[in-house]
């Protein structure tokens, strides 16, 4: 079989996807597969870095060795270089959008090429914050107090929607706009001052905004692996490094440290588990996602939101979650989601 490990991206996440691309890269069991990096630049030009046998030292090598190869359309690489080979597989480690939003999942589709990770539909739904938060209160899944509007009914009438938000949401609250694939236009609102200057940011980036109510708690990620009967890993949470009052002290400002298990009652756990299993399947999710879901101190829990890409380094939690559940090293999970992707 061959892998075509799909980094880069037109996405403001693209030097993210070349991190997690490079472990996978250096990952992929190469007595089974032959690897094949494609590199896509910010720019949507598809590179081939050709069969790639060497392990990568730095993500930079992916994007500096695509100026000395051939580029090519998607179009061109779809059908030349896919079609070509019958026993193909492809791996879209790509981070955001024209990538994790469904757009290249649908191109995979049309041309009957097996892929690992979510398709069409779960991947352009989780990218959608309105869409996915509709979607989970139908099926009762705990969320933050949240309302949307769209750029035409706004601009129809602004008062009654900053009437709305003070009467349904209250301040402080969160302005974002629907597209979960920009991490811009994201504000916080205090007052009716605030709120106005956040809806007109927050319209610049997506014709759709959300609003949610504050909330204090602390973040939990879980994994979620599998096809039909999806399995979630242990949570985890990230804490703020807090500096130690002895003679040693250190002060790391802002520094996360990933604390795994996270610090939850095995009733409470299990909680946050189902709930992302239940997640994973009402947005119609496959292969893996990881599910970031809020916990309070009074125990009560919120879902926040659906990654369909995570984050897939040596470090990042999708594999450290894993690890910590069962032992599964980074190279065998990312065997178990080639299997899932060829199932
Ligand atoms: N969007 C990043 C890659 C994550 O959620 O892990
Ligand atoms: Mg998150």
């Amino acid at each position: 079989t061959n892998i075509y490990v799909l980094c880069g991206g037109k996405s403001v996440e693209h030097d993210i996807s070349l991190r997690s691309a490079s472990a996978i890269i250096n990952a992929i069991d190469r007595k089974k597969y032959n690897v094949y990096p494609i590199y896509i630049t910010n720019g949507g030009v598809w590179c081939n870095l050709g069969l790639w046998e060497n392990k990568i030292e730095s993500p930079d090598e992916l994007r500096s060795i695509s100026s000395s190869t051939v580029s090519l359309s998607m179009g061109e690489f779809l059908t030349n270089i896919l079609k070509a080979d019958e026993d193909n597989l492809v791996f879209p480690a790509l981070h955001g959008p024209n990538g994790e939003d469904g757009t290249v999942q649908g191109f995979l589709e049309l041309l009957n090429i097996p892929y690992v990770g979510n398709g069409v539909l779960s991947s352009s739904v989780a990218m959608d914050k309105v869409v996915t938060k509709d979607l989970l209160t139908k099926y009762n899944i705990p969320q933050v107090k949240y309302t949307s509007f769209k750029l035409h009914s706004w601009k129809e009438n602004e008062e009654k929607s900053y009437e709305e938000v003070e009467k349904e949401i209250g301040y402080p609250c969160y302005i974002k706009p629907s597209n979960g694939g920009s991490s811009v236009g994201i504000s916080v609102a205090r007052n009716r001052e605030e709120l106005v200057n956040s809806f007109k940011e927050a319209f610049l980036y997506d014709s759709k905004i959300i609003i949610e109510a504050e909330i204090v708690a602390r973040e939990m990620q879980v994994s979620v692996v599998g096809n039909h009967n999806p399995k979630a890993s242990v949570p985890g949470e990230f804490i703020m490094e807090r500096p130690f009052f002895d003679y040693n002290a250190k002060y790391i400002d802002g520094k996360l440290i990933p604390v795994v298990p996270a610090r939850l009652t095995p009733e409470i756990t299990d909680l946050v588990c189902r709930t992302a299993e239940k997640t994973f399947k009402v947005l119609n999710c496959s292969g893996l996602a990881r599910v970031d879901i809020f916990v309070t101190d009074n125990n009560e829990i919120f879902v926040n939101e659906i990654n369909t890409m995570p984050g897939f380094t040596a470090v990042s939690m999708t594999p450290v979650l894993w690890k910590a559940t069962d032992g599964t090293t980074y190279g065998e999970l990312v065997e178990r989601l080639i299997r899932l992707g060829l199932e």
